[in-house]
């Protein structure tokens, strides 16, 4: 085991939650040490994403209790196991995500695979570099995704989300057309100032049809759904024959309900998202390039807005605040103080 700069302490603050939708407690754990392949990261800030959620209400990712939560963030690799990539980290300023079923972001320190952390670009902040995995990633994949299977254009709804606003940049800048749905009308606002083109309210009266006529006009076959529930039935209607619907999310916590005649008499297609599969089939090269196009859109068309920030002893109050302002930007909590 090789370390740099930190002396590693025997015992960290984490935050543990001992049961699915229990309480999140801050606690004294023992630092675990990497093995071959391993390296040690001491964390510095991780944002709140959907999936935390989802994870901290229990049933979205196999794990066993007690557990440390936090699905991605930044920090330093400090201690590296054997290997040479675990090597080459060393000393340098990642973003993270932990392995399956192990403990996450939100502790002083993390153990993870050194295949799990990326550097950091050094025009990148750490509080940036903490959601560079997740959703830039996410929403340079959906943009492929369009290229890929020739789609003319593109449906996305929950589109006031951080990831929504991505896409909405990258679409303006290649001339995709985008059709942006979101769930009230300041989310209307915000995405038209940000230059969105075609933004629809769900809660509009005249939604279903504005929906149906746009999308046939636009040719937008390849239709990304967060929210599912009655959405994907909706969606799936009005989207043009030989649609896809990429269900990505389960935002409205409903299974997806849909009309079995849109596939079979239409043509269209339902598949799932899940960024890590979607990368797995793809080949080194891609990875590498697909990776450094990411890192150097991060700081204008992938920049996330952080709305506040709280230190980690404060994650069930920074939690709370997420869940009334999902749409406003980020959550980031600061671990670096611990
Ligand atoms: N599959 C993957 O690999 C993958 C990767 C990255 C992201 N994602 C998903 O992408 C989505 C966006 O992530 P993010 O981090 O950008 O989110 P975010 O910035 O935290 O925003 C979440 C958005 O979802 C909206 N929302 C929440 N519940 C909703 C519901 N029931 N119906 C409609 N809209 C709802 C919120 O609107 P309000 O403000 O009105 O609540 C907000 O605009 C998340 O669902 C996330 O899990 C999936």
């Amino acid at each position: 085991m090789m370390t740099k700069g930190t002396k590693i302490p025997d015992q960290m603050a984490a935050l543990r939650q001992h049961k699915a939708g229990g309480p999140l407690q801050l606690e004294q754990v023992r630092v675990p040490r990497p093995g071959p392949g391993e390296v040690l990261v001491r964390m510095e800030a991780s944002p709140v994403n959907p999936s935390d959620l989802a994870l901290l209400a229990g049933g979205y990712l196999e794990r066993s209790y007690p557990f440390t939560p936090g699905l991605e963030g930044s920090g330093t690799v400090v201690e590296a196991g054997s290997g040479l990539l675990p090597r080459l980290r060393l000393g340098k300023r990642v973003a993270c995500s932990p392995g399956h079923g192990s403990d996450g972001t939100w502790a002083g320190f993390m153990l993870t695979t050194a295949t799990n952390v990326a550097p950091i670009p050094a025009h990148v902040s750490m509080e940036q570099g903490s959601m560079m995995l997740v959703n830039p990633m996410t929403a340079m994949a959906f943009l492929q995704m369009a290229r890929e299977g020739k789609h003319r254009a593109v449906i996305n709804n929950a589109a006031a989300s951080s990831l929504g606003k991505m896409l909405i940049r990258l679409t303006l800048n290649r001339d995709i057309p985008l059709i942006n749905i979101v769930r009230n009308e300041t989310q209307v606002e915000t995405l038209k100032k940000l230059g969105a083109v075609h933004v629809l309210n769900s809660q509009s009266p005249s939604f279903i049809e504005e929906l149906k006529s746009l999308a046939r006009t636009l040719n937008a076959t390849l239709v990304l759904d967060a929210v599912t529930g009655n959405q994907s039935a909706l969606l799936l209607d009005a989207a043009p024959p030989g649609s896809t619907l990429v269900a990505y999310a389960r935002l409205s916590g409903e299974p997806i309900k849909a009309d079995p005649g849109a596939l079979i008499g239409e043509g269209k297609k339902m598949v799932g998202f899940q960024l890590g599969y979607w990368l797995q089939d793809k080949s080194l090269l891609f990875k590498l390039r697909f990776i450094s196009k990411v890192k150097k859109a991060l700081d204008r068309e992938l920049a996330s807005t952080v709305n506040r920030s709280y230190p980690l002893e404060r994650a069930e109050e920074a939690i709370a605040y997420y869940r009334e302002h999902m749409s406003d930007g980020k959550i980031v909590l600061q671990i670096g103080s611990l």
